[in-house]
């Protein structure tokens, strides 16, 4: 069949790199795709919110099914309007995504049927947020977490440390610094563990969760400095072990199933929960409606499946006959980020040495790259991720970091210890 992924990611490049090794795929576009996706698919210049030309693309094109990578697409409806032209979908209806769209609301659904969660009160304007957060402090909290309702690109969470910087961040929310987004805000308790990814696929009747994984969100090493998009992931995160998967399974994704029934949400594709495990029991810090970034990428490489075969029958309502096969051997893959992320950054450096780090062994994802004279370039805060197998996790990152030394352009870094909070786990 001919698929369609929308996205242009390192998310849509490890999707696609996948889908490309399926017996299923015939033809592979990408919509807009990057200067790595077009290795193994057809890159296609439509943005990813364009649904009407999306359609008519696909229409033209005959493609059965559609991929759509990232979290605005599916709140704006894009797979709503691919679905109704006909095609399988991977990705909820806008509905669904109102789960990642507004925190507001993946809170209510998480309160309602009983999933475990840091408690919460949601502020449509400032004076009564501060008044709360005040009396959280006054009443001994060691920390709060401020979030603005809608997307915000990453960018609107706070975790603060003292009433001053939260309230502070309170005020840029209402005083419109992430848009209409921040126009209701949620103050949290804040939790302290360590945090995992997991990733499941439904169907709305079924949930299957992949293996589990861990991002690294602070740019600098050892988690200092502020949060990113996700610096470096690994899987398997040996914090979540058998125990945690199965209080995770009962108390979060069978209740996210019985949710989604029960509110009637079309809900078939990926929903990402990102959990803080405290003392071996999992609560939810967000949900996502779509593949995690960079957790995808250690993901499917450890999927020795027909990953084609597995999306397509989530989207079309039969993942109970999908068959998941995983290896047992560890994935790395860490971020290579251009000078000045996650600020403003450079663009349109040279990138050189991919076939060299391809030679090592390590198959490199674009997450923001572009053409420019012929040249692969950056074009994005995050630029590319490294990942690489191993037999322990020790060989797995030694092979991501082989290939990371290949490569370079101008005041490109990256992260020294990607997977190193798996070490402590080894016996
Ligand atoms: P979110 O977009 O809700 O996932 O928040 C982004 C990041 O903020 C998470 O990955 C955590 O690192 C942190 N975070 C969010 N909520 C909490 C919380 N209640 N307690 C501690 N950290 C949190
Ligand atoms: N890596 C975190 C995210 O995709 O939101």
């Amino acid at each position: 069949m001919n698929i369609l992924v929308v996205g242009s990611g390192g998310r849509e490049h490890a999707l696609c790199w996948k889908l490309r090794q399926s017996p299923l795929t015939e033809k592979l576009y990408c919509a807009p795709g990057n200067a790595g996706i077009a290795d193994v698919a057809e890159c296609v210049n439509i943005g990813v919110e364009d649904g009407d030309k999306l359609v008519e693309f696909a229409k033209a094109n005959d493609i059965a099914f559609a991929v759509v990578g990232p979290e605005a697409p599916l709140c704006a409806g894009v797979g709503d309007k691919l679905r109704a032209a006909g095609l399988r979908v991977f990705g909820p209806n806008a509905e669904g995504a109102q789960l990642e769209g507004s925190k507001d609301f993946a809170k209510r659904f998480m309160n309602k049927y009983n999933i475990p969660t840091a408690r919460s009160a949601t502020f449509t304007d400032a004076a009564s947020a501060k008044e709360y957060i005040n009396k959280e402090f006054a009443a001994g909290a060691e920390g709060i977490v401020v979030k603005a309702d809608g997307l915000a690109a990453g960018k609107g969470v706070l975790v603060a440390d003292s009433a001053g910087s939260a309230n502070a961040f309170v005020d840029e929310c209402f005083g419109g610094a992430f848009g209409a987004s921040g126009a209701t805000v949620l103050i949290e308790e804040c939790l302290f563990g360590e945090e995992a990814s997991i990733l499941a696929l439904t169907d709305g009747k079924t949930i299957v969760p992949l293996v589990t994984s861990q991002d690294h969100k602070r740019i600098y090493d050892d988690d200092q400095g502020p949060n990113t998009g996700g610096m470096g992931a690994y899987s398997p995160a040996p914090v979540v072990n058998d125990k945690v998967m199965e209080q995770i399974k009962t108390e979060i994704l069978d209740r996210f199933l019985a949710g989604i029934q029960a509110e009637n949400i079309f809900y078939r594709g990926v929903i990402f929960v990102g959990i803080m495990v405290t003392g071996g029991v999992a609560k939810v810090l967000e949900f996502n409606v779509r593949f995690g970034d960079p957790e995808i990428q250690p993901v499917v490489r450890r999927f020795d499946g027909d990953w084609a075969d597995a999306l397509y029958k989530t989207a079309d309502g039969r993942l109970a006959e999908a068959d998941l096969v995983w290896s047992e051997d560890p994935a790395v893959s860490v971020v290579i980020a251009a000078g000045g992320y996650p600020g403003s950054y450079r663009k349109g450096d040279v990138i050189t040495g991919l076939a060299d780090a391809a030679e090592a062994g390590a198959v490199v994802f674009h997450a923001g790259t572009a053409f420019k004279d012929g040249a692969v370039v950056s074009a994005g805060g995050r630029v590319l991720g490294v990942s690489a197998r191993g037999k322990t996790i020790q060989d797995a990152i030694a092979n991501a970091y082989k290939g990371v030394e290949k490569i370079h352009f101008d005041d490109c870094f990256s992260r020294k210890d990607i997977g190193a909070k798996a070490l402590k786990y080894l016996k």
